[in-house]
Formats: C-alpha cells, sequence, structure tokens
C-alpha cells in the first residue's frame, strides 16, 4: 500500500468530491458527516457507466449519486444500487500530522 498525502481536510474543497489524481488513477475523495464524527471516502471517480466524475454527484445518505444518469454508488464499499457489477474500487483514507492521505495499492 502506497500513502499519497493529498492536503488538510480544512483546504481542500469538499463540492462534493475532491478529485485527485494519484499515479494512473483519477479518486474521488468525500467528506461526510461533522467534528469528531467526520469520516473519509475515496472512489474511482469516473463513473463506469459512462465516465461522469463522481465528483460532481450528489451526496446523501453515504452515497453518491451520479449526475449524469443517477446511478448510485456507496462510498463505503463502491457497490453500484443499479447494477451489481458495476461497483467502483474503494481506497483507504487517513489523517496524519494534518494530512489527508489516500492508499493505492503497490
Ligand atoms: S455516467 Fe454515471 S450513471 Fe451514467
Amino acid at each position: 500500500m502506497n500513502w499519497t498525502a493529498i492536503g488538510s481536510p480544512d483546504e481542500l474543497k469538499f463540492d462534493p468530491g475532491v478529485p485527485v489524481r494519484i499515479g494512473k488513477r483519477w479518486i474521488a475523495v468525500f467528506r461526510q458527516g461533522t467534528g469528531d464524527l467526520v469520516e473519509y471516502f475515496a472512489i474511482d471517480n469516473a463513473c463506469p457507466h459512462a465516465s461522469a466524475p463522481l465528483c460532481d454527484g450528489t451526496q446523501m445518505h453515504g452515497k453518491i449519486v451520479c449526475s449524469l444518469h443517477l446511478w448510485e454508488f456507496d462510498l463505503r464499499t463502491g457497490a453500484c444500487d443499479v447494477a451489481g457489477d458495476w461497483s467502483v474500487a474503494t481506497y483507504p483514507v487517513r489523517e496524519r500530522d494534518g494530512q489527508l492521505e489516500v492508499g493505492t495499492p503497490d
């Protein structure tokens, strides 16, 4: 696992997701909750249906709804509600020394 710092949580502009490029991957990072209950999630940014950027979707109830055809993806598991085999990859997110870091496979 490689960990890549993507910035301070306070400085990243979640709208609702933040697109980041790590190596050859475009990843969308999302924040959910507030205060001590805040959680971060990272998934592939490109929707597997027609490649719309999931960072620009609508975030609600732990899911991101793609802005183009409204497919839904679970931020925790990457599972797609509409078509079972169309899930997206998920990546771990951690906070270290005031920075968010996203883990990607070696
Ligand atoms: S491009 Fe995302 S649902 Fe069609």
